[in-house]
This record gives C-alpha cells, sequence and structure tokens, in this order.
C-alpha cells in the first residue's frame, strides 16, 4: 500500500506529524509519501496543487490530508476542491461520536454522508448587475450514487437506519428529486438489511440533533446540508478537533480531519490532533482493516480518560504529548 501525505498549512502539518506518530507504533506495512499543497506551496511554487501532488495522489491507494488555508485571491480554486472533483471523490462521510461523556455536549453516534461533488459547491455564479445568480445542481446520478453508498455503509456497518435530510418543502424539483431516489432504495434496504428510514428537512434536523440526537443513525444529505449539519455534529461531540472525515471515490479515497488550517493557534503546538488521527483510522477501516481502526479508536478514548486534553477543550496537554500517549496506549493494549 502507498498513501500520500499532503500536511498543508496552518496547523495541516502539526496534526499530520502527530497522527504519524501514531501510525507508526501499528508497524504498518505502508508507504507514506509527502506531498506539497496550499497556499505554502504555493509561495515555494507558484502553485496550489503541483502537477507533482497531483500525480502522488493518483498513484497512491489513499491520501491523508491535514488542511489548507484559503488566500484572499479571487480566482482561487480550493486545490481540495479540485482533488475531489477530479478523483471523483462522491461521498463524503463525517463520523461524529462522543469519545468521552465528559467532553459532549450530547452523546451523539451519528455518521453524515454527505454529497460532495455537486449542489452549491459547483461555484457557478452569474453576476449581473443588481444580483447574482448561483447555480445548483442536483443530479439524478449523483443522487442515487450517494443515497447506495449511504445504504450499503449502513449495512456494512450494523447501523439500523439511515434518514434523508433535504429541504423539498421549498426545492421540490431538487430536494424533491433527491428525496425519491432516497425512497426508492430504502425499499430495497428496508426488505433485505432490515434497515429503516425517515427523512427531515434540513432546518428541523438541525434542531433534533440538539435536542434528540439519538433519533439519528447515519444521515443522508446534499453537499451544503452536511457540511453545515457536520460542523454542528462535531460541535457537540467536543469541537472540530474531534471530527473525522472520508472523501470516498471508486478508484481513490481522501481522509482529512473536518477542521482548517486554524490560523489563530498555529505554531503553538496546542492543536487537538484527534479529527487528524480518527481519519487515519478510517483510513485503515478503508484498507479493509477494521480492526485496526478499532484499535486507535479505543486507545484515543483511553488516552482521554487517563485525563490527557488539549486546550479547545480545557486542557494543558501539547498535540505531540496527546499523539505519544495515544502511541503508548496502542502499545499497552
Ligand atoms: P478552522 O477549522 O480552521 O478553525 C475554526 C476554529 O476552530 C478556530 O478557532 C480554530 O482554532 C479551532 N480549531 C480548528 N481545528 C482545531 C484543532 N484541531 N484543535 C484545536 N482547535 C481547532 O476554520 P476557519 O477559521 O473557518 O478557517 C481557517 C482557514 O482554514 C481558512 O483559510 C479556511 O478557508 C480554511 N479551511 C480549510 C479546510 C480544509 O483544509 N479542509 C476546511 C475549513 C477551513
Ligand atoms: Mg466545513
Amino acid at each position: 500500500m502507498r498513501v500520500a501525505v499532503l500536511p498543508g498549512d496552518g496547523i495541516g502539518p502539526e496534526v499530520m506529524d502527530a497522527c504519524l506518530l501514531v501510525l507508526d507504533g501499528l508497524g504498518l506495512d505502508i508507504a507514506f509519501e509527502k506531498g506539497d499543497i496550499g497556499l505554502a506551496c504555493h509561495g515555494r511554487t507558484g502553485e496550489y496543487l503541483p502537477e507533482e501532488t497531483y500525480d502522488l495522489v493518483r498513484g497512491c491507494d489513499a491520501t491523508l490530508f491535514g488542511a489548507i488555508t484559503t488566500p484572499k485571491e479571487k480566482k482561487y480554486v480550493s486545490p481540495l476542491l479540485m482533488l475531489r472533483w477530479e478523483l471523483d471523490l462522491f461521498a463524503n462521510v463525517r463520523p461524529a461520536a462522543c469519545l468521552d461523556p465528559s467532553i459532549c455536549l450530547r452523546p451523539l453516534d451519528l455518521v453524515i454522508v454527505r454529497e460532495n461533488t455537486e449542489g452549491l459547491y459547483t461555484r457557478i455564479e452569474h453576476v449581473h448587475p443588481d444580483k447574482v445568480v448561483t447555480e445548483r445542481i442536483v443530479s439524478e446520478k449523483a443522487c442515487r450514487r450517494i443515497v447506495e453508498y449511504a445504504f450499503q455503509y449502513a449495512a456494512r456497518n450494523g447501523r439500523k437506519k439511515v434518514s434523508c435530510v433535504h429541504k423539498s418543502n421549498v426545492l421540490q424539483a431538487s430536494d424533491g428529486l433527491f428525496q425519491r431516489i432516497f425512497y426508492g432504495a430504502a425499499v430495497n434496504y428496508a426488505f433485505y438489511n432490515k434497515i429503516k428510514s425517515d427523512d427531515f428537512h434540513v432546518d428541523a434536523a438541525a434542531m433534533h440533533m440538539v435536542k434528540s440526537p439519538e433519533i439519528f443513525d447515519v444521515i443522508v444529505t446534499l453537499n451544503l446540508y452536511g457540511d453545515i449539519l457536520s460542523d454542528e455534529a462535531a460541535g457537540l461531540i467536543g469541537g472540530l478537533g474531534f471530527a473525522p472525515s472520508g472523501n470516498i471515490g471508486e478508484k481513490h479515497a481522501l481522509f482529512e480531519p473536518v477542521h482548517g488550517s486554524a490560523p489563530d493557534i498555529v505554531g503553538k503546538g496546542i492543536a487537538n490532533p484527534i479529527g487528524m488521527i480518527l481519519s487515519a483510522a478510517m483510513m485503515l477501516e478503508h484498507f479493509g482493516r477494521p480492526e485496526l481502526s478499532k484499535r486507535i479508536y479505543e486507545a484515543v478514548k483511553a488516552t482521554l480518560a487517563r485525563g490527557a486534553r488539549t486546550p479547545d477543550v480545557g486542557g494543558t496537554t501539547k498535540t505531540m504529548d496527546f499523539a505519544a500517549e495515544v502511541a503508548k496506549s496502542l502499545k499497552s493494549e
């Protein structure tokens, strides 16, 4: 196995170093190959995503990605979005599970499966003198693909229910299409896999997630709704530092923490590395090694249970010290 490692900007390299320290302790048969990406890379090479990096990613079995900083430049297209489109990473999978009750606002254990290639993220904006019209694409193909992925994910992971989150009361044609396709697939999965289904308007879903999150298991939703709800879910389990994600395609997959480059804390060595570490755990699961993924999850939980906390949740543990504690837990299992 070959894995491309793209630390990126800001705290990206800090959480990546922590993640690699944890992986190191597992004695994996994986070659990790570093590549350059992002704003600092642009300063060095004149490009946000050099061809070399793109070739590296394409040649590897998966990619570990830290975070990048968005420049002020108007014509900028995020290299992360470019990778999602170019590699057709259509499913953005964002689990949010409470790792330690003392940190969480709510006892959450859900997975958001977000459509990752269209919706409002195509960035097609028509600027008129007096208004801006933004195109939002909802295609049948993308809806089918993400809905199938969500149900298969649920079936594979012993999840009991998939909820479709949309806004079809207002966006009747587009979100209505998504909802219809969802219930078309739901019939099969109810029959063959005993997986339940229901649906929520996105505003109501946001409320339920805070008030009664236990009603959710797997959520399948369109791009923007998934982006917003996954940060909400992250907030409920301690903050952005706790949230991992996977961008999955047919041939490629890229794993990254949900957070950004956090310029306000860069260079202090205090970033929470958990989102990055658990993203690597998701990658190992993707490689067909769920037992290794589980070991990492358990080691992170054990570390938190011993009281280690980075400053984002009121502690004093430094990024690399937290990682070293996780690595120690892995060894003592
Ligand atoms: P952000 O996620 O970088 O930070 C939001 C807040 O959460 C900040 O107060 C930050 O200190 C805190 N935070 C985030 N991750 C943390 C961690 N691991 N440990 C402790 N605290 C953490 O989002 P923001 O401020 O909206 O964006 C900053 C930059 O990152 C921007 O240039 C933005 O475009 C970029 N960004 C990049 C993403 C990516 O590379 N996937 C995703 C989101 C934002
Ligand atoms: Mg986001």
